[in-house]
């Protein structure tokens, strides 16, 4: 039966920093009719993704930012309790963008259906088989062009898509370098996930001449979640004809004053440097292909990956604040 009532974390004002209490609300409110060619979702998992941070900022964006008094906008698995879509049926299990809603009403070609003889469990489809996975796949094989000899600098490289992405450019026969925030992270890619060498940011000391010493022959596709002081050590040691793949920039999301830099962005000429802005949506008609890749990856044990799935609908900030402060232990994910 239809429940009356859901539960969703709503944006309360635009945070100024690192999102608080304050910023962000539990309400419950009356479950709407579905309209037609919608879905209603009884979510089981949330997927906690450093854009989120950006989204609720009243900044342009590839989207629009999420309205004040609004769901906090996220990528959601669950069960269609009820559907006005000639293509799915009360029951399917799926996979979209929707909230942080314990119930969520979303148009029905936003989600996707898990298919039902899935091996995998339903928070894969936010992980690995979802932008996680494709994220770092369509991300160096695409836009980065890898090619076997290369090296390959990874920023964020013990995160859940940094880990993916060096994986795969093991796997296509790169020399692969990590950039992290902890030993125990950099031992991690290297010594389970077969990461070449890999850079505790933190204590290396000065970045740029780390980088130099740990890529000799210098980088040739720089995957950047980072930015900041990251990318601009980066920039320094860039190869002529170089890509920096500009995936993500966490060290400035929770910041209240302009973003200054990158300082070395002459690098960009004086190299021949091309730096690709580069969006998982881009590739939507693409995914299927990118997950019988990684399917097939996974099968063959070749890709190794963590999730970190924090219990219980009323937790989602706290958890989702893990990932500023660098202490979220692979994919960061809540089960509702
Ligand atoms: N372009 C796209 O379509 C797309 C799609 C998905 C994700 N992304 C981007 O990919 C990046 C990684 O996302 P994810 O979901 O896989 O998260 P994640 O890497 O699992 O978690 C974020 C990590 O970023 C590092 N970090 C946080 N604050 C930092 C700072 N100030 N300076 C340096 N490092 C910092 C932390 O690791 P350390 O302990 O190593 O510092 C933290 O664990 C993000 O930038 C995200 O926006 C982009």
């Amino acid at each position: 039966m239809k429940p009356a009532n859901k539960r969703s974390w709503v944006l309360k004002q635009r945070p100024a920093s690192v999102p608080t209490r304050a910023d962000v609300d539990i309400i419950e409110s009356p479950v709407p009719e579905t309209p037609d060619n919608h879905l209603l979702i009884a979510t089981s998992y949330f997927s906690l993704d450093p854009a989120i941070r950006g989204w609720m900022s009243d900044t342009p964006s590839y989207l629009p930012p999420i309205g004040l008094g609004e769901p906090i906008r996220a990528t959601v698995a669950g069960t269609v309790v009820e559907s006005r879509s000639p293509d799915f049926t009360a029951g399917d299990r799926v996979y979209g963008m929707s909230g942080w809603e314990t119930l969520c009403t979303a148009p029905a070609d936003y989600f996707s259906k898990i298919p039902e003889d899935s091996p995998f469990p339903d928070h894969y489809y936010l992980s690995i088989l979802g932008a996680v996975g494709l994220t770092p796949y369509f991300g160096l094989l695409s836009a980065g062009d890898i090619k076997s000899g290369q090296t390959l600098l990874m920023s964020a490289a013990a995160g859940a898509v940094g880990s993916i992405g060096g994986q795969i450019a093991k796997i296509k026969g790169l020399r692969v370098v990590g950039l992290a925030g902890s030993d125990e992270k950099c031992q991690w890619v290297t010594e389970e996930l077969g990461f070449d060498d890999c850079l505790n940011y933190k204590t290396c000391g000065d970045l740029e001449a780390a980088i130099r010493r740990a890529c000799p022959e210098g980088v040739d596709v720089f995957f950047d979640n980072v930015g900041g002081e990251t990318l601009d050590a980066a920039l320094m040691n860039l190869n002529k004809d170089a890509t920096v793949v500009f995936c993500g920039s966490i060290s400035s999301y929770n910041s209240s004053e302009p973003v200054p830099g990158p300082y070395n962005w002459w690098q960009v000429l004086a190299r021949s440097v091309t730096v690709k802005g580069y969006l998982i949506s881009d590739y939507l008609t693409r995914f299927g292909e990118g997950q019988a890749q990684l399917t097939q990856w996974l099968q063959a044990d070749q890709l190794t990956f963590k999730e970190h799935i924090v219990d219980g609908f009323d937790h989602c900030l706290e958890a989702y604040n893990l990932l500023f402060e660098g202490k979220n232990n692979g994919k960061l994910m809540v089960k509702v």
